[in-house]
């Protein structure tokens, strides 16, 4: 049986675009993959914790030597893998913050990229062990930043997602880029007209 993971990040509920659209990617996912499961985890609501000292002394050591604060402290990472680890498909919906990520999502990646678990070091350098994974990711913005044009050097959001994302082995990533939501603020298109072009490259990625 397939199964989805949707991580969501915005906190803006259900004013936000890129969990709108994320909706719309599940209900096409779901019509496609008739009994799959999809799992929810939303990072605005259920914060992960900043990585700490208790957290380094524990992914460094065998889990032998653990102290119950170091096993407290790689619980929520422990989750977080195991639900990453158990999907086949895994749905981002992001906003962009500040040309980057939300600091939530960072505190996602940082649980989950683990040397020894999600990555190991070999003579060849670093293989990641999440094989065999799709990815999905929604990125909403305020600007556009497309291929090829000036402002794509501003976007360090997609090319540092693609990148950790395939340390730990998730190399079948595809975005959907929803850019030019400030067109909607200030009154140049409509929420509606704006969001057309995205809901159908919503259904289309959810059939793939
Ligand atoms: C704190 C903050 C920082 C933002 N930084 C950027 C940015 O760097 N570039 C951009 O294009 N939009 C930026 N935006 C606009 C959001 O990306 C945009 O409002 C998007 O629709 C938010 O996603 P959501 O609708 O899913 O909540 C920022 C918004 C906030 C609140």
């Amino acid at each position: 049986m397939a199964s989805l993971l949707k991580i969501d990040v915005s906190p803006r509920g259900g004013y936000s675009y890129s969990r709108q659209l994320g909706q719309t990617f599940v209900e096409g996912w779901q019509a496609a993959h008739a009994g799959g499961t999809v799992v929810e985890r939303d990072l605005a609501k259920n914060q992960p914790t900043f990585l700490d000292l208790p957290w380094i002394a524990g992914a460094f050591t065998p889990p032998d030597q653990h102290s119950d604060e170091s096993k407290a402290a790689l619980k929520v990472s422990n989750e977080i893998i195991a639900e990453v680890q158990a999907a086949d498909h895994i749905l981002i919906t992001t906003p962009m913050y500040n040309f980057q990520i939300p600091a939530v999502l960072k505190a996602w990646i940082d649980h989950l990229v683990r040397v020894g678990v999600t990555v190991n070091y070999t003579e060849s350098g670093p293989v990641g062990t999440l094989l065999g994974k799709k990815v999905t990711v929604i990125v909403a913005s305020a600007g556009a930043y497309p291929k090829g044009e000036p402002s794509e050097a501003y976007d360090h959001l997609t090319p540092y997602l693609k990148h950790i994302l395939g340390f730990i082995g998730l190399t079948d990533v595809t975005f959907l880029a929803a850019g030019g939501a400030s067109g909607i603020q200030y009154g140049k298109i409509s929420e509606e007209d704006w969001k057309k072009p995205f809901v159908e490259k919503a259904k289309e990625l959810a059939k793939a």
